[in-house]
């Protein structure tokens, strides 16, 4: 089965479903962990408390969760992604966090968050991917109960890349950027949030928090041509580059891995910004 096969014709998720995508935002997100623990304890989540992860995809910032609520505290996640969802719960059920549940749901729909409202409510890279972002930042404040935190995270890629550069880097970002703002997502949501959050009646950020990762280009390239394989068939859909050339460009990236190991390769930043709802 191709990547193509597992698009659902309704489906505007950028990265599509298949396997390989999923182990890669598990890596990912082990990538982020420490970035996204800062966070949590900045906010203070206490032993007993709910929270609720929007787009939770893996369930990895569910496991963060649960480890600081324990046993009488109350983790969900919700995804549009149902058997991803699914496949969280178990693993973290089987790590013995039984406090965790999830639920398929569409966060871009009309429907009010299921289970609200939580102590905390947070969002890893997901109001990037949402045309409709603004709308979905306000229905995750209002599913934040009083006293309690909302916290997002989200990307700006426009800091991606080597230096020196090279070519094949960057077409590899060309093609990255070009498909995911063809299918309406924000590239620098990250920088955006401060914005986002006055646009969507909360008022500026409580704070704000800026992670990167600065790594050598034969380490972290590989993770940037699996985002470029995952991105393909939305970049394909939208001409944005051809089977041939993205070939090209995956042979050139992994050559200049070689040739040139050791050169930094600068992440995307992972950009924070929570706001606590006052207390009623
Ligand atoms: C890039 S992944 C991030 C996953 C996770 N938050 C993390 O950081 O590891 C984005 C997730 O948002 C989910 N998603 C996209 N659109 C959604 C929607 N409309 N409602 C709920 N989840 C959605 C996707 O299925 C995917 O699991």
């Amino acid at each position: 089965m191709s990547a193509t096969d597992v698009r659902r014709p309704y489906d505007r998720y950028a990265l599509g479903h298949t396997p390989q995508e999923y182990e890669r935002l598990r890596t990912q997100a082990r990538t982020w962990e420490a970035a996204t623990g800062r966070l949590l304890d900045q906010v203070g989540l206490a032993p007993g408390a709910s929270c609720l992860d929007a787009g939770c995809g893996p369930g990895e910032t569910m496991r963060l969760m649960a480890q600081r609520v324990g046993p009488a505290g109350r983790v969900a996640g919700i995804d549009v992604d149902g058997p991803l969802g699914a496949r969280a719960q178990a693993m973290l059920h089987d790590a013995g966090h039984r406090q965790c549940e999830f639920h398929q749901h569409d966060l871009a729909g009309p429907e009010p968050v299921p289970g609200a409202p939580f102590d905390l409510v947070y969002a890893r890279l997901l109001l990037f991917h949402l045309p409709e972002r603004v709308a979905v930042l306000a229905r995750l404040w209002d599913a934040v109960a009083p006293g309690g935190h909302l916290v997002v995270q989200d990307y700006d890629l426009r800091s991606a890349g080597v230096l020196p550069g090279l070519d094949s880097l960057a077409e590899l970002k060309r093609v990255i950027v070009g498909a995911f703002t063809a299918v309406g997502c924000d590239v620098s949501a990250g920088a955006r949030l401060p914005a986002l959050f006055t646009q969507a009646g909360l008022g500026a950020p409580d704070g704000t928090d800026v992670a990167g990762r600065l790594e050598p280009l034969a380490s972290g390239g590989p993770l940037f041509q699996d985002t470029f394989r995952s991105l393909l068939p939305t970049a394909l859909a939208h001409g944005i580059t051809t089977e041939a050339r993205a070939a090209a460009t995956l042979d050139a990236v992994s050559h200049d891995a070689s040739r040139f190991a050791d050169r930094p390769l600068l992440w995307p930043l992972l950009i924070g910004a929570w706001k606590r709802r006052p207390q009623a």
